[in-house]
């Protein structure tokens, strides 16, 4: 029953927070918390939840304070490097901030997810902060969450198709594909010189709805000088399925560039552009070009500041990333769960973009940043996210 009286608190601040919107779409302020004290480290993986326990109450208190203050944390795999700097930032926050935290990798597999997160939900967890694997994956597990009346915020990549999440915060995904397409133009003088240039295309997870953002940013900054012959795409694989990477696999992003290699660039072709959706995908490329490219160099794109595709950046196998800030965007959400938590309105600046199927999302957007060789030293390294041994 307080669920309830929750639930309605929880939709009497969505509202408010709908109707105060603030600039749609629009570049988000940058997040006012203070970042993470540490760097990134090795990953300590919260224990796992205990056991269903089906007569206790989960703790959800009266609708002016509630209590519970256990808040699930699901993350979608160690193997990528940010997935682990996201954990453990929401982690060290959300216990700086006094909350317990039940934090689950779940290998990159959707039925582990699910169950991780019925155990949250089944463990007493008043709020969930969930990177889902799969973007249609999950909307079973969280009927339950939405009838016990547990909120959910979708972290980084919104849960589609279930009228179960509240809240969502990301980067502005839209723009780090802009980013990516503008540095093309920018690095080639579209705008002055004719080409053609020889482009190929890698984007991200088809079942991540990010990817689509990020694939259209940079194709919809890019398109005018493709039509204008300026671009070329000699393998003409262009749309979004075909260039698409099933769960962002650097193996599967490298295989596939071989192939486009052996079959149209082994005459001698030129290769001017890689336009690589993330860092995983990107290093993928590169390993390819590394093994199987002798012409001049491409630009090649990528997003995320990954350790190794810095380090890849400084040695010119990497043109440029996109930085999104960890710690900003776990801030934020610790920011959110604290005020879903004492049923303050909660801080969105998005009520346009993300919908889900069952409506749009209110939505907190952080900003991406451009990162290249000239520029790591002072976003990554004077701001602490990194040391400089980390890149040694
Ligand atoms: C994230 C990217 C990340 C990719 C692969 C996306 O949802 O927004 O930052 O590179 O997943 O993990």
């Amino acid at each position: 029953m307080k669920r309830k009286v929750l639930s309605m608190v929880l939709a009497t601040s969505m509202l408010a927070a709908a109707l105060v919107g603030c600039g749609g779409g629009e570049a988000a302020p940058a997040a006012t918390s203070e970042p993470a004290a540490e760097a990134p480290a090795a990953e300590e993986e919260a224990p796992a939840a205990e056991a269903p326990a089906a007569e206790e109450e989960a703790p959800a208190a009266d609708a002016a304070a509630p209590t519970g203050n256990k808040v699930g944390v699901s993350m979608p795999t160690k193997d990528l490097q940010r997935w682990n700097q996201d954990g453990s930032n929401m982690q060290a926050e959300l216990e700086a901030a006094g909350y317990e935290v039940d934090l689950q990798y779940a290998s990159n597999d959707e039925a582990t997810q699910a169950s991780q997160i019925e155990n949250m939900i089944n463990g007493g967890c008043s709020v969930l902060v969930i990177a889902a694997i799969e973007a249609n994956s999950l909307s079973t597990v969280l009927e339950g969450a939405k009838s016990a009346g547990i909120p959910v915020i979708a972290y980084d990549r919104l849960i589609m198709n279930t009228d179960a999440i509240n809240y969502y915060a990301t980067f502005d995904n839209y723009k780090v594909g802009v980013t990516q397409g503008q540095y093309i133009v920018d690095a080639l003088d579209l705008d002055n010189a004719d080409g053609p240039f020889n482009m190929e295309i890698t984007a991200g997870d088809p079942g991540d709805n990010n990817a689509p953002f990020f694939y259209n940013g940079a194709m919809d900054t890019l398109q005018p000088y493709i039509d204008a012959g300026k671009i070329v795409i000699p393998s003409g694989q262009v749309d979004f399925a075909t260039v698409g990477t099933p769960k962002w696999s650097t193996e599967t992003a490298q295989s596939r560039m071989e192939n486009i290699l052996s079959s149209n660039y082994a005459d001698g072709t030129k290769l001017d552009i890689c336009l690589c959706s993330n860092d995983s995908t990107s290093l993928g490329v590169q390993n390819a070009l590394a093994a199987n490219y002798t012409g001049d160099y491409p630009i090649v794109t990528g997003q995320d500041c990954d350790i190794a595709n810095v380090k890849n950046m400084i040695a010119g196998k990497q043109s440029m990333s996109v930085f999104k800030d960890t710690r900003t965007l776990a801030s934020q959400v610790v920011k959110m769960v604290g005020q879903i938590l004492s049923g303050e309105e909660v801080e969105v600046n998005d009520t346009t973009t993300y919908d889900n199927g069952t409506g749009v999302i209110p939505s907190f957007l952080c900003d991406p940043v451009f990162a290249d060789a000239n520029n790591y030293k002072e976003l990554l390294i004077d701001s602490g996210y990194y040391t400089d041994a980390d890149l040694q």
